[in-house]
C-alpha cells in the first residue's frame, strides 16, 4: 500500500476535511518501521521496532513526525528494563523528575511506577494517577511534551482488557470553536495548579494520597499559559485546558471565567474528539501532551493488578519556560 493511502487505496482525510475529525486507515513505512494509523481521530501503532536497542536518528525523526500525524502511538510487544524506557523517552527531550518524589525507580528517578499492586503491605507504584481528565504538567513553567508508559501487567476480565487509557483531541477541539470565541479569547491566558488535582482526586474519588505538604506545594506555585498554543509539530492552533489543572482564565471576571471553563470543559471532552486506548501487556505508548488531553479509566478492582512504568518528556526545547 502506499504511503498515505487507505485499506481500499483511497488518500487519507486531513483531520480539516473530516466532520467527525476521523482520519481514514492508513499504513506507511519509515525505514523498518510500519505506522498503522487507527482510522480514528488520533491513534497509530508502529511495528517493526525493537524499542530495547538505540534508535538511530532517521527512527527518532519517524517517531516526531508520526506523533504530530496522530497524537498517541503504539509500539506492541516490547520488552523494556527501566533503563530501557527511561533511554528512549530521553531521545524525545529532558525527563521530568515528578514533584511528589514518590515510586522512582531506584537509581532512576525519572521512570516512575503507576500501580494497585500491594507487596507485603506497601503500594508498589501510584495507584490512582491520571484518573481524571487532564494533560501532564500543564501546572508546570516547562510544560509536558509527551508521556511514555510502558504497560507490564494489564488487568483483564472475561477477556477484557479494563484500566483503558481514553485521550481527547485538542487540535480538533480548537478547530471547532466557533469563530467569535476564537477571537474573543484569543490571547487570554490560563492559570494551572497541580494542587487542584491532588486535592480534587482526595475529595471526590477517594484517593488516599495525602495532602501536598507545604514544601511540595511551594515547590509547583499555580503558573499561567496561553489558553491556545501553537503546536510545535503540526504548526495548528490547540486548546491548551484541562479539567485537571486549569483554574481560572486570568483576563476574566470569576463567575465569567468559571461559566467559559465549565463550556470549554464540556466542549474538549464531546465524543467526536475522543479515542481510546486498550492496553496490552508489552505496549509501549507515547503520546504528545500538547495537543491531547487524557483519562485513565479506573475499573478494575484491587485484585486485578496493573503494572505502568511512566516517563515524562518535558516539551522546553519548544517552549522555554515562562
Ligand atoms: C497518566 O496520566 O500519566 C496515567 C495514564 C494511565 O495510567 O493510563
Amino acid at each position: 500500500m502506499r504511503e498515505g493511502a487507505d485499506c481500499s487505496g483511497k488518500r487519507a482525510d486531513s483531520l480539516e476535511d473530516s466532520t467527525h475529525y476521523t482520519m481514514a486507515r492508513t499504513m506507511a513505512r519509515r525505514g523498518n518501521m510500519k505506522v498503522i494509523g487507527s482510522g480514528e481521530t488520533l491513534g497509530a501503532a508502529i511495528e517493526g521496532v525493537d524499542l530495547s536497542r538505540r534508535l538511530d536518528e532517521a527512527g527518532v525523526d519517524a517517531i516526531f513526525k508520526a506523533l504530530g500525524e496522530y497524537g498517541v502511538l503504539r509500539f506492541p510487544r516490547q520488552t523494556l528494563t527501566a533503563r530501557q524506557l527511561a533511554d528512549f523517552s530521553a531521545r524525545f527531550g529532558d525527563l521530568e523528575i515528578n514533584v511528589a518524589s514518590a515510586y522512582q525507580e531506584p537509581g532512576i528517578p525519572e521512570v516512575m511506577t503507576l500501580s494497585n499492586i500491594v507487596e507485603s503491605g506497601k503500594p508498589i507504584g501510584f495507584a490512582d494517577a491520571g484518573q481524571s481528565w487532564h494533560t501532564d504538567m500543564s501546572y508546570s513553567k516547562t510544560i509536558a511534551f509527551a508521556n511514555v508508559l510502558y504497560g507490564i501487567r494489564i488487568p483483564f476480565r472475561d477477556g477484557r482488557a479494563l484500566g483503558a487509557t481514553e485521550f481527547s483531541n485538542m487540535q480538533a477541539a480548537y478547530d471547532d470553536l466557533p469563530a467569535d470565541l476564537k477571537e474573543r479569547l484569543a490571547g487570554m491566558t490560563v492559570l494551572h495548579g497541580f494542587n487542584k488535582f491532588w486535592e480534587m482526586m482526595r475529595r471526590e474519588k477517594g484517593s488516599k494520597r495525602p495532602p501536598l505538604t507545604e514544601v511540595q506545594r511551594k515547590a509547583r506555585p499555580p503558573v499561567s499559559h496561553p489558553i491556545f498554543l501553537t503546536h510545535p509539530l503540526t504548526g495548528r492552533q490547540v486548546l491548551y485546558a484541562n479539567p485537571g489543572y486549569s483554574m481560572r482564565i486570568n483576563e476574566l471576571p470569576e463567575p465569567e471565567s468559571d461559566a467559559m471553563l465549565a463550556f470549554l470543559f464540556e466542549h474538549q471532552l464531546q465524543q467526536k474528539f475522543r479515542y481510546t486506548h486498550r492496553w496490552q501487556e508489552g505496549d509501549l505508548m507515547i503520546w504528545e501532551d500538547i495537543g491531547t488531553i487524557h483519562n485513565a479509566v479506573a475499573d478494575y478492582g484491587p485484585n486485578e493488578h496493573r503494572l505502568i512504568k511512566r516517563c515524562q518528556v518535558m516539551a522546553n526545547r519548544f517552549f522555554p519556560a515562562n
